[in-house]
């Protein structure tokens, strides 16, 4: 009989990537140099999770004397960069574990544990890493009433009610799978923000958790609502140029980094989506940041400031609005604001070219935000490996210094030159047994946090190293794994907006298709605003001939986007309206690619089920047996996009299905 890893049967989900070894080596020789609470939790993980090791193990940070012989990195480490490796330290030979800091320590320690789980040979190890991304946050879109906002792994997994007293040891095991990762900040509560987390009551129940984190080389910041000195402070506006409103706030950063010393800062959504902000008084969004800013300054924290501005203002077309609005500030924001701008230009669609403000705003350091919450690709019920997407624009040249100016180079701050740098991840974690509603969503938390450490790690070596981590070592059930999630997320592409469409979907929950929809208030709002479909074609003009929205990409971008034949095809109907018999590349015509797009999205997903079929003797039943229904759903609902938007789409051209459609006619 077929007998499962260790590591497979003691993960119910709960574990994550980082089951307990089921047997650790009682007498595995883990010291320290020193103490202090992180180098404490360093040597504890190493004991949870290490069954064996060929050597002691040392931690240490590169301060203590004894180390001082071995010229160890200092300078290229940075704060939280790590080295392991054999060394000699008074006589004995060691795999040294070590750092600038404890909190380097730590992420070495975690890099250690993932050597050892994706099989690497401890004796001869030699691990040297610093994170490219200064800031690594998780925003929690969690509301203080314990719902989440486009969270599907249950509630929130904040407990308001029960803080500041009781501290969940959840949220223990929850920075432990951050900081294994090298996720250094998280934002409490949801963009939407109620100007509640700034009272005195909910600044001591964020100190509670800070207390919880920060031994986890975590800290904690706040979605601020612009509007709060009304709410909170009775005063008559919240104009940021108003002296009261400035003196307001600069009291409340005072008062929060009272409690918590280290707070990292204020996260901001302004006047986006009703949302109040400083255009409310004629002001600038760097006029709002810079307010914000300056309260913060004097204790060290940052602003991250929001790029996505979707008001009703727009006069042709939604995905221009950020790009009008902010990149005339560029040199005008302070220097402990970052831009957060959304990977493109509309809202986590699965796939979008990349947004046009990356290499647009040299003078501003702008971050990175994605979302691991899968709200337009399935919700937690469908498999989609987002690291594909992630990647995807990050390696997105913006030619913005030339030839090789990614989006990684952009926000990792090499490329203009900027000290502070940042990635955020809209989390995708809730109270859930499994934390983010299936086992495979786990693994777009793993990839989010290891990117944010190294924008430049290919997802499929990630997807590998969490497979390995999350079901054990057994190549076979790693390879399926990989194999599955590296299809998947294109998967969900073919199946709900092949070719560049995007923004099909139903209304409000957007799950499922809707790309008929047509009488929302907003015309933004609705699908048709998108797609553009009639009789005679499909597709967005966003050339000089429609909504121009290419000229906001660097000349060398826009001049390929100009032309429908050198546009890449996955995006072609994002940037041109053609006609329904329109050649492809193949030679085939637009129509009858569309529909192989979509069969071919149907067909993944029957594959991916008949892969993980294969690892049924591979996996516990439990995870197996979640993972194999949820497939089942998403074939069923592969099926159901596809039908329905091809119904949809024959209804306005009229077009038989080409021959050999698995569609129904
Ligand atoms: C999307 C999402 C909203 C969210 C918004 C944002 O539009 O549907 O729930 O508030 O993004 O990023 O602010």
């Amino acid at each position: 009989m077929m007998t499962l890893s260790e590591a497979a049967r003691a993960n119910d989900g709960y574990e994550l990537w980082l089951p307990p070894a089921n047997d650790p080596a009682a007498n595995l020789d883990i010291a320290t140099l020193g103490t202090g609470a992180t180098l404490d939790i360093a040597a504890g993980e190493l004991h949870r999770d290490l069954a064996t090791a060929p050597l002691p193990i040392l931690l240490a940070t590169n301060l203590r004397p004894e180390l001082a012989a071995l010229k160890l990195p200092g300078a290229a480490l940075g704060r939280e960069g790590y080295v392991v490796r054999r060394a000699t330290v008074a006589g004995r030979a060691v795999i040294l574990v070590s750092g600038n800091t404890e909190t380097g320590v730590l992420y070495g320690a975690f890099a250690l544990i993932r050597a050892a789980r994706t099989g690497a040979d401890l004796t001869t190890i030699a691990l040297q890493s610093a994170p490219k991304v200064a800031v690594r946050v998780l925003d929690h879109w969690d509301n203080l009433d314990g719902s989440v906002e486009r969270g599907y792994a249950g509630a929130s997994l904040w407990n308001w009610w029960e803080l500041p007293d009781y501290k969940d040891p959840r949220y223990t095991d929850y920075a432990r799978a951050d900081a294994s990762l090298g996720i250094n900040g998280v934002v409490l509560n949801n963009v939407n923000a109620k100007p509640d987390s700034l009272t005195p009551r909910y600044i001591a129940k964020a100190a509670a958790l800070a207390d919880v984190f920060r031994p986890w080389g975590i800290k904690v910041y706040l979605s601020a609502r612009f509007s709060a000195p009304i709410e909170l402070g009775g005063l008559k506006t919240a104009d940021p140029l108003d002296p009261a409103v400035a003196a307001w706030w600069k009291a409340k950063a005072d008062e929060i980094y009272r409690a918590i010393p280290d707070f990292g800062g204020f996260l901001v959504k302004a006047n986006s989506e009703g949302q109040p902000g400083p255009r409310d008084y004629h002001r600038s969004h760097a006029e709002g940041a810079n307010m914000l800013a300056a309260a913060l300054k004097p204790h060290g924290g940052i602003v991250m400031w929001r790029a996505f501005v979707y008001a009703e203002s727009d006069p042709d077309d939604r995905a221009k609005q950020a790009y009008t609005e902010f990149h005339p500030l560029d040199g005008k924001f302070a220097d402990n604001v970052l831009v957060q701008v959304k990977n493109g230009a509309i809202d986590f669609q699965p796939r979008e070219p990349f947004h046009p403000l990356f290499g647009a705003m040299p003078r501003t350091p702008i971050m990175l935000e994605l979302q691991i919450t899968k709200e337009y690709l399935g919700f937690a019920t469908h498999l989609a490996y987002l690291g594909p997407l992630f990647s995807e624009v990050l390696e997105a040249d913006t030619y913005a210094r030339g030839k090789g100016s990614t989006v990684a180079k952009v926000i990792d701050g090499t490329l203009d030159h900027h000290a502070l740098s940042g990635m955020a991840g809209v989390a995708n974690i809730g109270r859930d047994r499994d934390w983010s509603g299936s086992t495979f969503n786990q693994a777009n938390w793993y990839a989010f946090g290891r990117l944010a450490w190294d924008p430049d790690l290919s997802p499929e070596a990630i997807a590998r190293e969490w497979a390995q981590q999350t079901f054990g070592p057994d190549p076979r059930l790693a390879d399926i794994a990989v194999k599955m999630m590296m299809q998947s997320r294109e998967a969900v592409v073919d199946y709900t907006g092949p070719l560049g469409l995007a923004h099909l979907m139903g209304t409000g929950h957007h799950y499922g298709p809707g790309p008929w929809i047509k009488d929302l208030a907003r015309p933004e709002w609705n699908p048709v605003y998108y797609h553009r479909a009639d009789a005679s074609g499909i597709g967005f003009d966003r050339t000089r001939t429609g909504s121009n929205a290419i000229a906001q990409y660097s000349p060398e971008v826009a001049r390929r986007l100009a032309d429908p034949r050198t546009t890449p095809e996955s995006e072609l109907l994002w940037f041109h309206h053609l006609p329904w018999d329109w050649k492809m590349n193949s030679g085939e015509t637009l129509w009858h690619a569309l529909v192989a797009h979509y069969d071919q999205g149907v067909a993944s997903v029957a594959a991916m089920q008949a892969e993980w079929d294969e690892a049924r003797p591979l996996v516990d039943p439990e995870r197996w047996q979640k993972t194999a229904t949820f497939l089942a759903i998403q074939h069923r609902e592969a099926q159901w996009w596809r039908d329905a938007s091809l119904a949809y789409w024959m209804s306005l051209n009229h077009l038989p299905l080409p021959a050999g459609s698995a569609a129904p006619a």
